[in-house]
């Protein structure tokens, strides 16, 4: 037995995933947490710092810094300075802010679709145009790299593109030649790049992430990278995330578009990347073993339906499968009828497709599958 086997009762825990549907009888597969236990040793970090009693404002936490550093070094073979890395509240926030810092009135963000709605949002919240690039299924949702060029070339007035790297939703990861074309294309387009790899962490079947930054000086001078441990170690409700910021003069014009509404990074959240990146490597690999078979076992019913279809995850706990020949008027609700709780693909700008978390328990996902198949054949 997996320690990612038991099964936990989350519902008194003001659970975001679990309150949508409470006191109804739908299992939720929607929000990108997962439903397994914290690790041990985050659990006790977390109650050692909170033997003492004390929690005031914190200073810069110098040994986060150090563990995120040698996390970047030992797992990526990117070598950054201490100063390079600023911790955030969160990758959302930071997206934000990144719209805010680098993203002229009057200019546009480049977006490949389907995405994270924040990716679409963070542009609005700052009256900023969004260009949307437009990955397919039949295209193996590879990123759109001629459309990037197009727009690049026209005139779009882009000066920031958002690249969810891997991809939520659609779970693919960017290979170097691709990360090195668009590197350079937006180099010649002086165009800024904020890299969202807080599912790097989560890349199957022994695939190896690339941060977008490490491939060049060039790519390292324009490039804000956001990562956490939050996905990996299911902390996300600790609030922490960390952006890593090469090239000073945008560090700088990052921080100031932050400076007044950027809240501090909390006490327990620091403590809790500190020891999830120092501490946890055998449970995260244990934890891709599960997450791999879960998705295999996904695929496999999935592709036993008629009318469903989906392309293998590579990294995430997240499976995009396509329901477009069920023509449902309402695939959330018609799921959550048979008490599936699935996120909707027209969230992320992917209608006639659904987003099924499968970050649990095998046995709560072999419910939620025997409820997939049940709504299918009702059909
Ligand atoms: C691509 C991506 N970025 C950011 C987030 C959320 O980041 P945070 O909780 O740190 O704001 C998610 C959560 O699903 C995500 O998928």
């Amino acid at each position: 037995m997996s320690v990612f086997d038991r099964v936990i009762d989350r519902r008194a825990t003001i659970s975001s995933k679990w309150e949508k549907y409470a006191g109804q009888d739908v299992i939720p597969m929607w929000v990108a947490d997962m439903d397994f236990a914290a690790p041990q040793p985050v659990l006790q970090a977390i109650q050692e710092r909170l033997a003492h009693p004390v929690l005031g404002y914190n200073a810069r936490p110098l040994p986060t810094i150090d563990v995120i550093q040698h996390w970047l070094s030992s797992h990526y073979q990117w070598s950054v300075d201490a100063e390079a890395i600023l911790l955030s509240p969160g990758v959302v926030p930071a997206l934000n802010q990144a719209v805010r810092a680098f993203v002229r009135p009057g200019r546009a963000v480049a977006v490949a679709v389907p995405t994270y709605p924040p990716f679409l949002q963070a542009p609005l919240n700052m009256s900023r145009d969004v260009q949307r690039l437009t990955m397919t299924a039949a295209n193996d949702w590879s990123f759109p790299i001629d459309q990037l060029k197009a727009v690049l070339s026209g005139k779009h007035n882009i000066d920031l593109l958002m690249l969810s790297h891997p991809m939520n939703p659609v779970g693919k990861v960017l290979d170097r030649p691709m990360l090195e074309e668009i590197a350079r294309v937006c180099e010649q387009a002086n165009v800024v790049i904020c890299s969202d790899e807080i599912h790097c962490d989560l890349l199957l079947d022994a695939r190896r992430h690339t941060p977008l930054a490490s491939i060049s000086a060039e790519a390292a001078a324009r490039t804000v990278t956001f990562q956490a441990a939050s996905k990996t170690f299911n902390l996300a409700g600790l609030g922490c995330a960390y952006a890593v910021i090469e090239n000073p003069t945008l560090r700088e014009t990052f921080e100031q578009a932050g400076a007044g509404i950027m809240a501090h990074v909390n006490t327990l959240g620091f403590v809790a990347t500190q020891a999830a990146l120092s501490e946890c490597e055998s449970w995260r690999l244990e934890l891709l073993d599960y997450l791999a078979e879960n998705r295999d076992r996904v695929c496999e019913v999935v592709e036993r339906l008629a009318g469903l279809s989906i392309q293998r995850p590579q990294a995430t706990y997240l499976a995009w499968i396509d329901v477009r020949e069920l023509a449902l008027d309402n695939p959330h609700d018609f799921f959550a009828e048979y008490g599936l709780g699935i996120a909707a693909g027209e969230e992320y700008e992917g209608p006639g497709y659904i987003r099924l978390n499968f970050g649990c328990p095998r046995s709560t996902l072999e419910e939620g599958l025997a409820r997939l198949v049940r709504a299918v054949d009702s059909l």
